[in-house]
Formats: structure tokens, C-alpha cells, sequence
């Protein structure tokens, strides 16, 4: 969502939110909603469009992409990997099996890693035709066929509509890309995304000008060290620590395993962190990197969707943790939230962004005209 920022520089908005000392935000203001989001240049209520509209079409696909941008989304989300001959592209998993045709062209290399692949090989493979068949109701003929994009095709998206919506950008696993930060900052350099003024393009009244400003680019990671090589490289472009609970990520409290009836929404709802101290000593780490914000996972009330295999887990934005988050003047993009009874319980607890795989029920929600998602795929020729 469009938000008045402030006029204040990003490295004044950045030095104002490290500045914040602990326990300066009010309770009230903790649980009903934050207002870091005017002092940061991110938009309040952030639209963060999960690898695009990705309920709606195969993620991060030219149309999952065009969708989100259509529609309004705030950022195009996306995961960032490099292919063997060291091509940034847009790609979450690490291997290729789950949703691509990796299989029947490449029958020996279904487990191996993304980056063992040549960018032309990448392009052989359907990265479409998995989704007709997951998701007849939503399927089109065109999307098959469809191709991996490259981060430069992902940019074209979005500086090639009405809306400039910006670009939110996690580094995936990170450890098997050795510099890929410095990789991302020559492409961005080179593509005019960087630099504190912001980019001149004329936006028609009421568009999505997030694209322009200086919160154009967030990156986001679950690795320290990542989030430590972005501080370096980048130190100018907005960064956001994502929290996970348990393996590697923040302490979980002792807990039973899934019992065989359990469902996935009761398993993860008593899935608990340690301790107060156990969530700080992230939010500690997110501050000291000069991250804007941190990225918790959500619980989500339905768990038997589309995506409930892949998106469950713990809640790590209970009301006292973005209270905590606020305090220490960090904001909260929860991931990935996708329906309305979410979208509520959360926002009461005053988290300042969702990812979402479905931005027009998020658009919506905050208030924004409903629009006709098929007329957008239909115009494109999908
Ligand atoms: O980047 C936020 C969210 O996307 C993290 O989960 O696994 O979907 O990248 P994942
Ligand atoms: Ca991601």
C-alpha cells in the first residue's frame, strides 16, 4: 500500500531507527499497530507478492509477476539464485523436481542443486505445466511452457507497467553462493536500482510508486551471514532478518513430536519459542546488522489449502513478540499469509506487511477495489 513517507533520507531513517532506544513505543501502540512504517521508506501495510501472484500462477513466472504488478502489489518478491554460468535468476528451490520438467529433460539431474545448471539449461525446462496439474481450477493452456526468469527479466516486470512496484529479494541459500551479494550489487548498479535519488519515471495518479523511492529494493535473508555480507555490500538498501523457529533458527521450547492424528494447525500452534530472551537475542542480531525489520513465520488458521503442505509453521508473531519487534524499532513482514481471517488476527497485533501468494485478497483487505485477476491474465495472453 502507498504510504506518505516521510521526507527524511533513507540513512536518516536508517540512523532514526537505530537510534530508537528499547521500550520507547507504548504498549497501545505495540498491539494496535506500528508507526516505524512512516519513518522507514517501506510502505505501511506492505503488499509483498510471494514469488508474484502465485496462487493465481506458477511462482515466479512472467505472469505470477505481471499479475502481482497489475494488481498493486507493493514489492515482487522473489528468491534469488545463480545459475552455473553465473546468471542471477528467480528461483526457490534449491533442486528443480518440484516444479519444473526437470525430470524429462534432464532424467540424471532431478536432485541436483540449481546452481549446477547453465542458464540455457534452465531455459529448456517448463516451469508452468506442474501447476495445470496441481491446480486444475486455476490451470491455463498458456501457462505451459512458461520459463525460469532471470533477475534482469524479473526487473524488466517491474519497471514495465503503470505500477513501479520495488523489489523484495532473498538471498537462498546463500552459503552455496559464495559473493552473490556483490553480484546483485553490480546488477542493480547496472540496472539504475541503486543510488538515493529517486528514479524519474512518471507514474500515472495513484499508481504504485514504490519502485521509485528509496525503499525500491529490500533484502531479506535467513542467514546471519548473509545478512552481514548485505550489510557490506549494500549498505544503503533496506534489509530484513527472516525468523524460523527450531533447527538452526530461534530456540523452541521442548515439544512432542506430531502425533499420527495431529493436524499440521495443532502441531504447529503448541510449537513454542524457548523464551522471551531466545526471540530478543534475534531481534539483537537484526539490530546490530542495522536491519529495518525482521520476517516471522505466521501460524495459519487453514491449513488444508493449496499451499498448507509448504507454508505451515510456528507462529512467531504472537502479540508480545511484534510488541518486542517495535520496541526495538524493527518492523514486521510476516510470512505468508494468505487469507482474510490471517490477515485480520495479525494486523490487530499490528505487523506492518504480509507476504502473501495471493496480493489481490491482501489488496482487498486493505481496502483497495477488488479487480478482475483473470481479465489482468487474460490481456497478457495467458
Ligand atoms: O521470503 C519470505 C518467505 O518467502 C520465506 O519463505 O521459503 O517461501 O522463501 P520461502
Ligand atoms: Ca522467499
Amino acid at each position: 500500500m502507498p504510504n506518505p513517507w516521510s521526507s527524511w533520507g533513507w540513512l536518516g531513517a536508517v540512523g532514526l531507527g537505530l537510534m530508537l532506544p528499547l521500550g520507547t513505543t507504548d504498549a497501545a501502540e505495540s498491539m494496535q499497530g506500528s508507526t516505524l512504517c512512516t519513518k522507514i521508506p517501506v510502505p505501511c501495510d506492505a503488499v509483498i507478492a510471494h514469488r508474484g501472484a502465485s496462487y493465481q500462477a506458477p511462482e515466479s513466472t512472467r505472469p505470477a509477476y505481471l499479475l502481482a504488478r497489475d494488481l498493486g502489489a507493493d514489492y515482487l518478491e522473489l528468491d534469488l539464485q545463480r545459475t552455473r554460468d553465473g546468471v542471477l535468476v528467480a528461483v526457490h528451490d534449491n533442486t528443480l523436481g518440484r516444479n519444473t520438467n526437470v525430470a524429462e529433460v534432464f532424467p540424471d539431474r532431478v536432485d541436483a542443486p540449481v546452481s549446477s545448471f547453465t542458464l540455457d539449461e534452465l531455459k529448456q525446462l517448463d516451469a508452468g505445466n506442474w501447476f495445470n496439474e496441481a491446480y486444475p481450477d486455476r490451470a491455463r493452456d498458456d501457462y505451459a511452457g512458461l520459463k525460469i526468469l532471470t533477475l534482469d527479466e524479473v526487473i524488466d516486470i517491474a519497471e514495465g507497467g503503470e505500477n513501479h512496484p520495488g523489489l523484495y529479494i532473498e538471498t537462498k541459500v546463500p552459503e552455496q553462493f559464495p559473493g552473490i551479494e556483490k553480484d546483485l550489487h553490480e546488477k542493480l548498479e547496472s540496472r539504475g536500482w541503486l543510488g538515493d535519488a529517486a528514479k524519474s519515471r512518471p507514474a500515472a495518479k495513484g499508481a504504485v510508486k514504490v519502485g521509485d523511492g528509496p525503499g525500491r529494493i529490500v533484502m531479506q535473508t535467513f542467514s546471519r551471514a548473509s545478512l552481514e555480507a548485505l550489510e557490506q555490500e549494500l549498505p544503503h538498501v533496506p534489509r530484513v532478518l527472516l525468523l524460523w523457529l527450531g533447527d538452526g533458527g530461534i530456540e523452541a521450547a521442548p515439544s512432542e513430536p506430531q502425533g499420527d492424528n495431529e493436524s499440521d494447525a495443532d502441531y504447529y500452534a503448541r510449537q513454542k519459542v524457548a523464551s522471551p530472551e531466545a526471540y530478543q537475542a534475534w531481534l539483537d542480531f537484526a539490530k546490530q546488522h542495522g536491519a529495518i525489520g525482521v520476517g516471522p513465520s505466521a501460524l495459519q488458521s487453514e491449513h488444508d489449502g493449496p499451499f498448507s503442505s509448504r507454508f505451515s509453521y510456528a507462529d512467531l508473531a504472537e502479540p508480545w513478540m511484534v510488541g518486542m519487534a517495535h520496541d526495538d524499532g524493527l518492523l514486521v513482514h510476516l510470512y505468508t499469509v494468505d487469507d482474510a481471517e490471517d490477515f485480520e488476527r495479525y494486523r490487530e497485533r499490528g505487523v506492518d506487511g504480509f507476504f502473501t501468494n495471493r496480493p489481490a485478497q491482501l489488496l482487498e483487505f486493505y481496502g483497495q477495489p477488488s479487480q478482475d485477476q483473470n481479465a489482468i491474465l487474460d490481456r497478457y495472453g495467458y
